[in-house]
């Protein structure tokens, strides 16, 4: 079986030594837990929510009586301190046992430095970055009093109708897999108990991205093989790099609520992953499994989620209310509600809160937006941009005399920090009208245009940003208003000599419960972009969303077409300097885009078929428009033949030559797939990442790539978790995309 500590390093990534993580003093918890009666050990197993001073005072008489051990500290990043230290103060000088509080917060791509999106940060394909940018973020969560984050997402994209594909970091295991195990070192770092750092939670355990029809909340069917295969193995990699904590999914597979699952909480995450951190449900989930069909009340709610391995409730109540007679009347034991304290007492102790309860109510200001934080958002904007067509209008020539940069997401800022901003301001973004405005030429002229609204206005009736419509008797004077910006977006594009146009879905299209049947621009984007297209003017279009759009007419309408995710504080000067060529676009899709809204769901390593050149449509073929690995840059590569050799001392490698044959200095993703042509555990999937290089040459600079046939190359996951690798045949490629490249055949003669 593949231990955690082979995991990593068949992911290639250093081992996070035992002795880095503080040892938890056993004795100690130990003896707390001696201490307390049942109902302060119920109370360390719930967690409450904390906004404004009314629930704070709320909350100070629970945390007297014992009854709350943590809260979700959701307040502003002003107030965050001072209602932790309030409510730590009560826990440490009024409750009896005095046991500290931990705090928890969704910092999930920023805190006060707002990065990318996580499916924008893995198109830089940079684990070493991911690191960097959960640093920072997790410096500034832990500043403003918050010693937990939920991050990293460890859930697998499937289908980009489900929003919360914009928290994934993509529809690839191992690159999920490499980039989870980077969050939690951004995270965590060796101590996450350290003044600069936070513990690290992996989520949604699991299988909740198969959510059926993308539609948020909703059951998923999981295969055996592909929980094994596509969506455990970030969580894996969570936990062998220290994470602390996991969350329980809202799904339910086969029937079984997450929060529930036995299986997938005690027997594979404890007993073959020998995590021994603890499990937070999802907010209300312990509930919801009434609702599920599961629980058929409150009690059998609490005693399956607890029973599952569930240890700590979210929002939800039922431990509270119900557990104190099951116990009594022996339907639970005793020793499983200690168990359970015990891991969050050790949670606590290694998140650092006994040793440092309180928080500086100044330390926030000292380090939120620092000059290493912002050149970080910077970089991870820079990098996780994708250009996915250009036909040399790019980057913009400073001849360029009049630029007409037109679309609802050229100056707004807000829209800019996506699904889950932090505390992210819209004040300190800068959007790309007003990076532009810096880095243009003093030549050339710069005319903005709002073009039309991000979601269509009908009479009467306004769209906010959320996406909810809601009633507005002035929307009347705003069909005018809508007009006269279209025309005069229109004038200004005729007038140009370059248009730029910034597109898009809004920010609250993406994420939890934001789910969309439609992968089109919203509102009246697609008109605008034909019409600005019609005036024959070079067109480049920038894709501001939190998931793959549909953007096949926009590419034929388009001389040129970045998709941009919502980069954060700092993708304006990111696009600018790409679109001027100061910076070499890296950017590779984390995910497939799909052609039509019927191709999904879409990605790229499906499982094999029967009748593989029999899958298209009568209607459409079935290849996405564009793939995962996908991305261009301002220069070209060439691709050699890919060989096989076998040095004496170790295994074979598969190698090829890459040259870049364009005129600028530029960055190539050397991608490593196998297809293993039998399987005795049933199909695999008809391509797989095992490995990535990234390579920066100089024009008309070679250099050879290789990687070994190894286990870690060849092997999967059977359906009772062990590690195998097949003798047989198998195919071996390296490309610069998952739509490309000529396989190799391999033989394996003996297994590894
Ligand atoms: C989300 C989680 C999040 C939690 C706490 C839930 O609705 O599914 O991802 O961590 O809320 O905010």
């Amino acid at each position: 079986m593949l231990r955690p500590a082979q995991l990593l390093l068949m992911l290639g990534l250093p081992l996070i030594s035992p002795a880095a993580i503080p040892p938890v003093d056993e004795t100690q918890v130990n003896d707390l837990l001696a201490r307390m009666t049942q109902a302060e050990k119920i109370g360390q197993l719930s967690q409450g929510v904390i906004n404004t001073p009314e629930e704070v005072a709320a909350a100070s008489l629970l945390v007297r009586e014992g009854r709350r051990g943590s809260f979700i500290l959701s307040a502003s990043a002003e107030q965050a301190a001072t209602f932790r230290n309030q409510l730590q103060k009560v826990a440490l000088e009024q409750s009896r046992l005095r046991v500290p509080l931990i705090f928890g917060y969704d910092a999930i791509h920023g805190y006060r430095t707002t990065f990318p999106i996580p499916l924008g940060l893995a198109a830089a394909w940079d684990a070493a970055l991911v690191e960097r940018a959960q640093a920072v973020s997790a410096r500034e969560t832990r500043a403003a009093g918050i010693d937990w984050t939920f991050a990293p997402m460890c859930d697998l994209a499937r289908d980009p109708r489900w929003g919360r594909v914009a928290e994934t970091f993509g529809e690839d295991p191992y690159l999920g897999a490499r980039l989870a195990a980077a969050s939690v070192r951004g995270f965590q770092g060796d101590n996450p108990a350290a003044p600069d750092r936070v513990a690290a939670t992996l989520k949604h355990y699991v299988g909740y991205s198969a959510t059926v029809g993308g539609r948020d909340y909703n059951a998923t069917d999981v295969t055996p093989f592909s929980l094994r295969n596509a969506h455990l193995p970030a969580f894996q990699a969570g936990v062998a790099a220290g994470a602390l904590s996991v969350m329980s999914g809202f799904n339910a597979t086969d029937g079984i609520p997450a929060v529930a699952d036995h299986h997938a909480l005690t027997n594979i995450l404890r007993g073959e992953w020998g995590f021994n951190g603890f499990v937070v449900s999802d907010w209300t989930s312990v509930e919801e499994a009434i609702a599920w069909g599961y629980a058929a009340d409150r009690a059998a709610a609490a005693r399956l989620a607890l029973t599952a391995g569930n240890d700590m409730e979210m929002v939800s109540t039922t431990f509270e209310e119900t557990l104190p007679a099951q116990l009594a009347r022996g339907d639970l034991s005793p020793a499983l509600l200690d168990e359970a304290v015990r891991r969050v007492l050790r949670g606590k102790l290694r998140a650092g809160v006994f040793a440092q309860p309180y928080t500086d109510p100044a330390a926030l200001d000292r380090v939120a937006l620092a000059p290493d934080a912002l050149a970080t958002a910077r970089e991870a904007a820079a990098r996780s941009i994708v250009l996915l067509k250009n036909n040399g209008t790019l980057p913009l020539a400073a001849t360029a005399r009049r630029i007409a940069l037109i679309g609802p997401l050229a100056d707004d800022a807000g829209e800019m920090l996506g699904t889950w901003p932090g505390h992210g301001r819209p004040g300190d973004v800068v959007t790309l009208a007003a990076a532009l405005r810096q880095r243009l030429p003093a030549s050339t002229r710069l005319d903005v245009e709002f073009g039309c609204e991000l979601l269509e206005t009908g009479p009467r009736t306004r769209a906010l940003t959320d996406g909810s419509i809601v009633s507005d008797p002035a929307a009347e004077v705003d069909a005018a208003k809508a007009k006269k910006r279209w025309s005069s977006a229109l004038a200004a594009a005729r007038r140009a000599d370059v248009i730029i146009a910034a597109v898009g879905e809004p920010r609250g299209w993406s994420g939890e419960n934001a789910s969309r049947a439609e992968l089109d621009l919203t509102g009246r984007q697609s008109g605008l972009l034909a019409a600005l297209a019609a005036t024959g003017k070079p067109l480049v279009v920038v894709v501001f969303s939190g998931r793959p759009l549909v953007l096949t007419n926009v590419a034929a309408q388009s001389q040129a077409l970045l998709q941009a995710w919502h980069p954060g504080l700092q993708g304006g000067p990111a696009l600018a300097a790409l679109l001027y060529g100061d910076q070499e676009p890296t950017g590779r899709l984390p995910i497939s885009f799909p052609r039509a809204n019927g191709q999904v769901p879409i990605y790229y390593n499906h499982a094999m078929t029967g009748r593989p050149t029999m899958v298209d449509y009568r209607d459409l073929t079935r290849a996405p428009l564009f793939p995962f690995g996908f991305g261009l840059g301002y220069t070209e590569f060439t691709y050699g033949a890919a060989e096989i050799s076998t040095p004496p001392d170790g295994p074979a490698v598969a190698r090829t030559i890459i040259t870049n044959t364009g005129k600028r200095p530029g960055q190539t993703v050397a991608q490593f797939y196998v297809r293993d042509v039998a399987c005795s555990v049933g199909a695999r999937p008809v391509q797989e990442l095992r490995g990535w290089e990234t390579l920066t040459l100089a024009p008309g600079e070679s250099r050879t790539v290789s990687f070994p046939l190894d286990s870690a190359a060849l092997g999967f996951t059977d359906r009772q978790g062990r590690w195998l690798v097949e003798p047989g045949d198998f195919q071996v490629w390296i490309a610069p995309h998952a739509g490309t490249g000529t396989p190799l055949p391999y033989r394996l003669e003996k297994a590894l």
